[in-house]
Formats: structure tokens, C-alpha cells, sequence
């Protein structure tokens, strides 16, 4: 009988246990104390001193991250440079606006003097998109688990089947977070990146003037808003003009993505997309409430954070975040 309930407990417990990892499958809580205790540390302190003199970092690490997760799993592939046989993620159009990856290797030849072969470059990544993000806040906006492995393979032609385009509606962005794992509410909590950084023209200047293809404007988009961005963005052809993405705050981390989203204000279609299902608006609307918006952020990241992630003896850990071992 002591034996039954013996059994009975330990399969509680695991069965548990299973369910309470499902969101960081072998991804622990500080996976680097005990072979680099300092690890996370040194993230932080770079991070933040190129942030403190350059204030654009924190949405390209953001972003950066997402573009690994979504491509390979969060393997640090996007990372990589392209080799005599194969073009890299890098080289794809979504990615050739990615900048900051002279910051990550300056990460990577610190923790490899303090602790050789110890931390993966797709850790870096995931804590560097966090630290940057927490620069404004002087704390750790969210848990960021560690352990992933860095992954040997990259090809931009994965890019382009993996990372959503500025021009889904929302049907096709939710297929693409649902492939990766990630439900509609981290759609729409993740979406809220936006909330920082910039947009090229081309990717959003059809919506000022071609979006039937007969020339015209996009009845979704705020014509008031639409007529700053034609200032900003003269000609459908464009693609070296930015524009900040959140008019109202673009640099700062808040929920103000959601008050320009809610008055026809988001920059991309991808953006407007969200308000065209009744279920993702009612959750636009919930993350108007910033401390609200921050605690479901941070839990979508932790989830995004463990796409398709490289862990145990599998992969590598990179000596130079840029080239395979
Ligand atoms: C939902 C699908 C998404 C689409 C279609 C999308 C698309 C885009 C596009 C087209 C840009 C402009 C890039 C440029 O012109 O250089 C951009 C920028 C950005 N995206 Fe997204 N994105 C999505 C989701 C996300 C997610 C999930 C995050 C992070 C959690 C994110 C974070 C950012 C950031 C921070 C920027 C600004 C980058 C900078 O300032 O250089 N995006 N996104």
C-alpha cells in the first residue's frame, strides 16, 4: 500500500512536473550558475552600456531574437554568416535591416575569455533582447530560461517561408506563430513589439498609395496618420526612408502600441490585421493596461523563447557567434 501511494506520488509529480516545464521544455532558471556563474552579468553590463549610447539597440535585439526563434528554433542561426555554399539568414529581405551583431560578438569573446565553450550564442541573444528592453526600467522586465545550444545551419531561403510578412491579414499570421507553437494572444502580446523601433517605407507604402492596385489608400488606416507617413515616405518606392513605428513614445517600452492600434494607427497591415478578428481586438483592447501588457509580455517571450530550442549534447556551443565551430 505504502509502495501504491508511493508510485502514485511520483507520478503526480512528474506528470506535473511535465505540464509546469511545458513552457521551457529543458530550459532552466540560471543554467549557467555553476560553469559560468557570471554569465548573466556580463550580458547585462554590455548590453546596457551600448544601449546607454545608443537608444535604437533595444528593438533590434528584440527583433533579432524573434527572427531566430522563428527560423530553425531560437538556435542562434540567425547569427551566422553566409559560407561559400550557402547564403545565410542574414542575407534574407526581412533581415537585411537586423543590425547589432558587433554587439553580440563582443559578448561572446568576453564570456569566452571568463568561461571558454561555456555559453551559447543563442543565450546571448535571448538575454540581450531582454537586458536591452530592460535598460529603460534599470530592472529585468522578464524571466529569460537558459540552455539552449547554438544550431549549425543557416539559410535564407528558410527565412522567407518562416518570418511573417508586414502584408498578412490576420488568417496567415496566426498560421505562422500557431507553426512555431504560439496561440493567437501570443499574436497579439508579441505584436506589441512594435512598440519600439522603426519601419522601412516599402514595407508598408502600398497602404498610402496603391492599395487596390489602382492606386488609392487604405480605408483601415487613419487618414490624418496616413498623411504624416506620406510625408515621410514620398514615393511607393522607397526603401531607405524609416519611420518610428509608435509615434507617440518610439522609444520607450509601454502599451502605447495598442492606444495608436486601437485609433487605426498601427504601421503595418500586419498590424491593422489584428483588429480585424473579434477575439484578437478584445485582446488589443485588455492590453491597453500597461502593467497588464508587460506580465502577459514577458510570459509570451518566455514561450517564444523556447521555440524548437537545440538543448543537452545536441548542436554546439559556438566559439564566435558568427561561424559554425
Ligand atoms: C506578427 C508578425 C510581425 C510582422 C509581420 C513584423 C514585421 C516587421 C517589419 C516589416 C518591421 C520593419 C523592419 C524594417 O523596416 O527594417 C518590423 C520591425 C520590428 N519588429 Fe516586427 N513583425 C512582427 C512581429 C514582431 C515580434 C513578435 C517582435 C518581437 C517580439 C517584433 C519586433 C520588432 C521590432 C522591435 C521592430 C523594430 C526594429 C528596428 O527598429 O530596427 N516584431 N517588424
Amino acid at each position: 500500500m505504502e509502495n501504491m501511494s508511493l508510485v502514485l506520488v511520483i507520478t503526480i509529480v512528474l506528470f506535473f512536473g511535465y505540464i509546469g516545464d511545458s513552457e521551457g521544455g529543458d530550459l532552466r532558471k540560471n543554467f549557467y550558475k555553476s560553469a559560468c556563474p557570471l554569465a548573466e552579468e556580463i550580458v547585462k553590463n554590455i548590453i546596457w552600456k551600448h544601449v546607454a549610447s545608443n537608444s535604437a539597440l533595444p528593438a533590434k535585439f528584440l527583433r533579432m531574437h524573434f527572427h531566430d526563434c522563428f527560423v530553425r528554433g531560437c538556435d542562434g542561426s540567425v547569427l551566422l554568416d553566409s559560407t561559400a555554399k550557402h547564403r545565410a539568414e542574414k542575407e534574407a529581405v526581412p533581415n537585411q535591416s537586423l543590425s547589432g551583431f558587433d554587439v553580440i560578438d563582443k559578448i561572446k569573446e568576453k564570456l569566452e575569455e571568463t568561461c571558454p565553450g561555456i555559453v551559447s550564442c543563442a543565450d546571448i541573444l535571448a538575454l540581450a533582447a531582454r537586458d536591452s528592453v530592460s535598460f529603460q526600467f534599470k530592472k529585468s522586465m522578464w524571466e529569460v530560461l537558459t540552455g539552449r545550444r547554438d544550431g549549425r545551419i543557416s539559410r535564407e531561403s528558410e527565412t522567407r517561408k518562416n518570418i511573417p510578412s508586414p502584408l498578412f491579414n490576420f488568417k496567415s499570421l496566426e498560421k505562422s506563430f500557431a507553426k512555431k507553437g504560439l496561440t493567437l494572444h501570443d499574436l497579439v502580446v508579441l505584436s506589441g513589439g512594435h512598440t519600439i523601433g522603426v519601419g522601412h517605407c516599402n514595407f508598408f507604402s502600398k497602404r498610402l498609395y496603391n492599395f487596390t492596385d489602382k492606386g488609392g489608400q487604405d480605408p483601415s488606416l487613419d487618414p490624418t496618420y496616413a498623411s504624416q507617413l506620406k510625408a515621410q515616405c514620398k514615393t511607393l518606392s522607397d526603401d531607405t526612408t524609416t519611420v518610428v513605428m509608435d509615434p507617440g513614445s518610439p522609444l520607450s517600452f509601454d502599451s502605447h502600441y495598442y492606444t495608436s492600434l486601437n485609433q487605426n494607427q498601427g504601421l503595418f497591415q500586419s498590424d491593422a490585421a489584428l483588429l480585424t478578428n473579434k477575439e484578437s481586438s478584445k485582446i488589443v483592447s485588455k492590453l491597453l493596461d500597461q502593467d497588464g501588457f508587460f506580465t502577459e509580455f514577458g510570459q509570451s517571450m518566455k514561450r517564444m523563447g523556447a521555440v524548437q530550442v537545440i538543448t543537452g549534447s545536441n548542436g554546439e556551443i559556438r566559439k564566435k557567434c558568427n561561424v559554425i565551430n
